[in-house]
C-alpha cells in the first residue's frame, strides 16, 4: 500500500491545531457565486491552493478553485420526482430537463458552468447498441440517507436500456481550459450491469484522464486510465490503465456507497485517490492539452461497457464536484469551434478572466484538504516575499516556519 509522507502538508495540517493559523473559513457569500465569474469560489482570500499528491514531498500549487454542491438544492421534503425515462420514440436527445429541476438545472448559474449533452452514436460492430444522450436522464434526487442537511439532495445521471437504443447522460463543465488540476467528486453508482460511470478530464481521445466505474464488474473494482488505451491498430495499450481492485468488498471500498473520488492531473503524472487514499499513479500519456471536466453515465452494448438488459437502468449519483486547477488560454478551450463539431457541443462563449483575479502571485496559500468543510479552502500560510503578511486588512500570523517554506517547491 502506498503511503503519503508529505512533510509540508502534514505541517500545514498541524498548524491550525497549534493555533498558528487563522483558519476561519471564508464567510463570503456563495449563494450566487455560480453566476459570477469567480474562480476562487468560497475562498476569496486565497491567492493559490496547495495540495499534496503522490509520493512527492513537495506541494502542488493551483490558481483556481470551484465547488459545485448538489446536496442542498431542495427547500422542502420530497420536492423532486424521478423523471420517467424517454420512450423508444424519443431518440433524438431533444428532451429538456423536467419542470421540477428547471429552477436549478435551467438556471443561468448552472448553465454558465455546465452543459448537458445531447449527442448520439450509431450502432457499430464493436458497439452494437445505438446511444443517445438526453437531459431527461439528469435530475435532482432527494437524498433520504443524508441526515446532515434538512432537505438533502444529490444529482443523478442515468442510463436506461430501451429496445432500440441506450438512453444515456453526459454533462461537461464549461471551464475548458484547465491545464493541470485536481478534480474531485463525492459519488456512488447503483443499478444494473452494463453501464459505465465516467469522471474525466477531456480534450480529445489522446488527452483524457479517467475514473471509470463499470457496473458489470465487482463493486470494489475501479479503472483509472490515461487515454489512449487502444492503439491505432486496435490493440489494448496496457500501460494506459491501472485497474484497482480494492481489498474489501464492504462499504469502505464499494462504489455503490458514497466515496470521494479524485484525479490529480499534474505535468508529468496522474494520481488517483479514493477517500484520500492514493490508489493509482501513471505517467503514461499524461494529458498535454487544456481540458474540460466531463461526467457521464452510458452504455453501448459493447464488451467493455457490457450489454445492459432491455428495460434495465443504472444511476450515477453525485453529491458535489470540486475543481482545483490552473488554466491556459480562453475559457472555451483552445479550439472551441472544432470541439463543437466533434462533440456536438454548443459553441462556448469565450470568457477570459482579468489577470487581477490571479492575484499578484501566491501570497496567501490555502489548503483544500483537511478543512472543516469540504469545498471551503482555508488559509494555510502567507508566504515569504508576499504582501507583508497582510490579507484583506487582517494581519495573518506567519504560521509556517521558514524551514517549511523552503521545502515548498513553489517558484
Ligand atoms: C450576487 O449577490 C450580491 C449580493 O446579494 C449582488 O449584489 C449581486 O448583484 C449578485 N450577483 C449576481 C450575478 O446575481
Ligand atoms: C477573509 O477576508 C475577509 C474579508 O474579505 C475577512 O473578514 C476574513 O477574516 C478573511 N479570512 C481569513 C482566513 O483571512
Ligand atoms: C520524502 O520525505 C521522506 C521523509 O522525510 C523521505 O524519507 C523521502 O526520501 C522523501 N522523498 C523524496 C522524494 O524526497
Ligand atoms: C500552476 O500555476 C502556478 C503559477 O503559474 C505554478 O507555479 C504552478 O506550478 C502550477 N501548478 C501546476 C500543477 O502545474
Ligand atoms: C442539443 O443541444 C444544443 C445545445 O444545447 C441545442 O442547440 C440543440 O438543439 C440540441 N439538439 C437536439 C437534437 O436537441
Ligand atoms: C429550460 O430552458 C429552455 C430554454 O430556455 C426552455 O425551452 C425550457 O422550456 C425550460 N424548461 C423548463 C422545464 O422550464
Ligand atoms: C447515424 O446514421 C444515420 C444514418 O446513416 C446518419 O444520418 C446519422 O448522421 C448517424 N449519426 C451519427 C451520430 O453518426
Ligand atoms: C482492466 O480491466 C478491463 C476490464 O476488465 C480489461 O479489459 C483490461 O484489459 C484491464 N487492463 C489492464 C491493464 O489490466
Ligand atoms: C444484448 O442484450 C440484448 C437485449 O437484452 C439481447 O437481445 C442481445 O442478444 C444481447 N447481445 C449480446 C451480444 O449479448
Amino acid at each position: 500500500m502506498l503511503t503519503l509522507s508529505l512533510v509540508p502538508l502534514s505541517l500545514l495540517a498541524l498548524a491550525p491545531r497549534l493555533g498558528l493559523c487563522d483558519d476561519s473559513s471564508d464567510s463570503d457569500s456563495s449563494s450566487n457565486s455560480t453566476a459570477t465569474p469567480n474562480l476562487k469560489q468560497n475562498s476569496n482570500n486565497c491567492s493559490c491552493y496547495a495540495i499534496g499528491s503522490g509520493s512527492s514531498n513537495s506541494s502542488e500549487f493551483f490558481s483556481y478553485h470551484r465547488f459545485y454542491d448538489f446536496r442542498s438544492l431542495a427547500t422542502s421534503a420530497d420536492q423532486f420526482t424521478t423523471p420517467d425515462p424517454v420512450s423508444d420514440d424519443e431518440d433524438q436527445g431533444t428532451e429538456g430537463v423536467v419542470a421540477d429541476d428547471a429552477g436549478y438545472l435551467n438556471s443561468t448559474g448552472f448553465m454558465d458552468d455546465w452543459e448537458i449533452q445531447n449527442w448520439s452514436t450509431n450502432a457499430s460492430a464493436d458497439f452494437p447498441v445505438r446511444m443517445v444522450n438526453t437531459a431527461r436522464n439528469i435530475y435532482i434526487s432527494d437524498d433520504t440517507g443524508n441526515t446532515d442537511i434538512e432537505y438533502p439532495t444529490y444529482l443523478t445521471m442515468r442510463t436506461v436500456r430501451l429496445a432500440d437504443f441506450s438512453s444515456a447522460s453526459e454533462m461537461q463543465n464549461n471551464q475548458q481550459n484547465m491545464m493541470h488540476a485536481s478534480v474531485r467528486m463525492r459519488a456512488r453508482v447503483v443499478g444494473a450491469s452494463g453501464a459505465v460511470a465516467g469522471f474525466f478530464t477531456y480534450y480529445d481521445d489522446d488527452n483524457e484522464a479517467d475514473i471509470e466505474i463499470l457496473t458489470q464488474y465487482p463493486s470494489n473494482q475501479y479503472e483509472y486510465t490515461n487515454q489512449p488505451s487502444v492503439s491505432k491498430d486496435g490493440n489494448e495499450i496496457t500501460a494506459a490503465t491501472v485497474n484497482v481492485t480494492m481489498p474489501s468488498s464492504d462499504a469502505a471500498d464499494d462504489w455503490t456507497q458514497w466515496h470521494d473520488h479524485r484525479i490529480d492531473w499534474l505535468p508529468h503524472r496522474c494520481n488517483w485517490y479514493l477517500d484520500g487514499r492514493l490508489v493509482a499513479s501513471n505517467s503514461y500519456s499524461v494529458p498535454r492539452k487544456p481540458s474540460g471536466l466531463v461526467l457521464n453515465m452510458w452504455s453501448n452494448g459493447g464488451s467493455w461497457s457490457g450489454n445492459m438488459t432491455e428495460g434495465d437502468a443504472a444511476e450515477f449519483h453525485v453529491q458535489w464536484v470540486q475543481m482545483v486547477f490552473n488554466t491556459s488560454g480562453p475559457r472555451g478551450g483552445p479550439d472551441a469551434e472544432t470541439k463543437k463539431m466533434r462533440r456536438s457541443a454548443r459553441l462556448l462563449e469565450e470568457r477570459e478572466w482579468p489577470e487581477e483575479q490571479l492575484g499578484p502571485g501566491c501570497e496567501t496559500v490555502c489548503r483544500v484538504d483537511g478543512v472543516k468543510a469540504v469545498g471551503y479552502p482555508e488559509v494555510a500560510y502567507v508566504s515569504m516575499g508576499g504582501a507583508a503578511g497582510l490579507v484583506a486588512g487582517h494581519a495573518v500570523v506567519w504560521c509556517v516556519v521558514a524551514a517549511v517554506g523552503a521545502l515548498l517547491a513553489w517558484s
